[in-house]
């Protein structure tokens, strides 16, 4: 079986990075995008990205996840700290995230180190959640194998009932990590395969430096 896909050809042609229009700081720049892509519009998560880790087996390991916050120290997502992504966290915190922004042809990658937020900012957003995720928390054992589908409706039904009329509290292993950026870089599809793309990297005074890449 074979399926040839070289006929899929898009040409990028929606916007422009010019680096002497960029800010010093990167996550200005990328709170600019996020507006952007959120104003764009479409059938788009924006707040979805790829969370990739250095797996405990060697390999690396993508998932997607959602972001839930930015600051100028950050990259806010959340999970359980038992997964295969918590596992592989507190082995090696070196991280890398990466945006789509198909509505309008933008990549960032962003590489930088996870450490756990405060319990008191993971128990408020937890706080914030509907119930059913409050006790999808409690009910999955994130990454474990499962037996079955029955297995999963039935323990979530045992929280369900625990907790019947009563608070749910956060359960210790699901939390919050924070990504600090060592290096995000902004690309921007044009035409001809010659994208923009424009790098920055911390410094060890604490400085961004501002490089373009060739696409
Ligand atoms: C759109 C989308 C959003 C997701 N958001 C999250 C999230 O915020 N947190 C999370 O732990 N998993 C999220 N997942 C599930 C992850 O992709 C993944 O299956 C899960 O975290 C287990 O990953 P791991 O076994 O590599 O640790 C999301 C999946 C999709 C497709």
């Amino acid at each position: 079986m074979e399926n040839d896909l070289s006929n899929y050809r898009k040409i990028y042609k929606k916007s422009e990075l010019s680096i002497k229009e960029v800010p010093e700081n990167p996550i200005e720049l990328f709170q600019k995008w996020f507006f952007e892509v959120e104003e764009f519009g479409g059938d788009i998560e924006a707040n979805a990205m790829t969370v990739s880790t250095l797996g405990i087996d060697g390999f690396p390991n993508n998932r997607i996840v959602l972001l839930k916050k930015y600051t100028w120290e950050g990259f806010i997502f959340y999970t359980n700290y038992n997964s295969q992504k918590g596992k592989a966290i507190k082995q090696n915190p070196n991280v890398c995230l990466s945006f789509f922004w198909h509505n309008i042809e933008r990549q960032v990658i962003i590489k930088g180190k996870a450490e756990k937020i405060a319990e008191n900012l993971s128990d408020g957003y937890f706080e914030s959640r509907p119930n059913g995720s409050k006790l999808g928390a409690w009910a999955s054992d994130q990454s474990d194998v499962v037996s079955s589908r029955q297995f999963l409706d039935d323990r979530l039904a045992s929280f369900e009932k625990k907790y019947e009329n009563k608070e749910i509290p956060r359960p210790a292993h699901w939390g919050g990590y924070i990504v600090k950026p060592v290096s995000i870089e902004f690309w921007q599809g044009r035409p001809n395969r010659m994208h923009d793309r424009i790098r920055y990297s911390l410094q060890e005074n604490f400085d961004w430096k501002i490089e373009r890449l060739a696409p």
